[in-house]
């Protein structure tokens, strides 16, 4: 009898217990259900310095980052489609005209945040602050030394001359990056000068387009060709590199930032930015994002892991940045440019160049 007392009054204090423990747990799951912040970050960026950068975010804030990667046009359609029911909180891309894009379509809201405004120069937030630059790069002409007399290339119109026919290494002409450069180049010297140029880079290919711009210069290294045309971090990347091989073999490569000449317009230069989303449910971790990313720490993070230009002039630059940070920047009017996108979706076709 006692033994089957003792047995009951245990099953008792078991079942009591697991009560207990069930309510602490189901309490610890809904607080943190309750507390736990996750920012969705739509994101056409492909660099492992974001996903460190989100992480440092997370440790300081706890606020937690997650991101969805696709290409601008995949992300943009998506969240027009998911209109007020998107999870998107921020939307990041490398090219200024496509945050004036999603602004046209009203899928962000204004940021506000005097730190932000502090910390970013006037020339890199939108007028109405619906995005922020958070890096900028030019688009630079790359020579092999031992081939080429870079006094032959001071500008982007020499790319098309005849004596660089069978040399030149570019990716395709439908790449965001060279769309953003014929738009410039439309923008300023018309759009029939700029497709006659593309004509010409077409005549002057080395091979037909393959690849992103790491390619190019893979090519150039390789004497697939003998000038190339690529984004700054790239080129960077590489004589920046750890590995002594690489840093050895890139060494071989001179750079020229076209168009410095008092009559010409400047080098070509883009950013990646970013922009709050109308209809984030999370607008002041979003707002936190922004303040961290254009942040010194961030900034200097982003110049030296990745060779951007930071945009915070607090950050700090490696050393190859700070040489290459004098140089005449072609006029930037990312809503100008985008005018001219429809009017070059054919330059392919026209001009020959993929
Ligand atoms: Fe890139």
């Amino acid at each position: 009898m006692h033994v089957r007392l003792a047995w009951k009054a245990a099953r008792l204090w078991l079942m009591l217990l697991w009560l207990m423990l069930a309510g602490v747990l189901a309490g610890c799951s809904l607080s943190s259900a309750g507390q736990e912040a996750v920012l969705k970050v739509y994101t056409s960026r492909h660099y492992e310095v974001d996903s460190r950068l989100y992480e440092a975010f997370t440790e300081q804030t706890g606020i937690r980052i997650e991101e969805v990667k696709g290409t601008a046009e995949e992300l943009l359609e998506r969240i027009i489609a998911e209109g007020e029911q998107t999870t998107a909180d921020l939307f990041v891309s490398v090219d200024g005209g496509v945050l004036e894009q999603a602004k046209a379509h009203q899928l962000f809201q204004a940021i506000e945040s005097a730190v932000w405004e502090e910390q970013v120069p006037e020339r890199w937030r939108d007028d109405e602050s619906y995005w922020t630059a958070i890096s900028s790069r030019a688009r630079v002409i790359v020579y092999a030394k031992d081939r080429v007399d870079p006094a032959e290339l001071t500008s982007y119109q020499n790319l098309a001359d005849p004596n660089w026919k069978g040399r030149l290494l570019i990716r395709s002409s439908a790449n965001g990056y060279n769309q953003s450069l014929l738009a410039s180049l439309a923008a300023l010297n018309g759009l029939q000068d700029t497709l006659d140029w593309a004509a010409g880079v077409a005549r002057n290919l080395a091979r037909s387009p393959e690849g992103g711009d790491r390619a190019q210069l893979k090519g150039l290294l390789e004497g697939a060709g003998d000038v190339a045309l690529v984004n700054t971090y790239y080129l960077a990347g590489l004589l920046g590199s750890d590995d002594m091989d690489v840093a050895r073999e890139t060494a071989g490569l001179g750079v020229v930032f076209p168009d410095q000449k008092e009559d010409e317009w400047g080098t070509h230069v883009n950013i990646s930015g970013i922009g709050l989303i109308r209809h984030s449910g999370n607008k002041e971790a979003a707002v936190q994002l922004i303040e961290f990313l254009t942040g010194s720490e961030a900034q200097t993070r982003l110049a030296h892991d990745n060779f951007e230009y930071p945009v915070n002039p607090e950050a700090s630059m490696p050393d190859i940045l700070s040489e290459w940070s004098e140089f005449k920047a072609q006029p930037v009017s990312f809503s100008e440019w985008e005018a001219y996108r429809p009017q070059l979706a054919d330059v392919a076709e026209i001009s020959g160049w993929d």
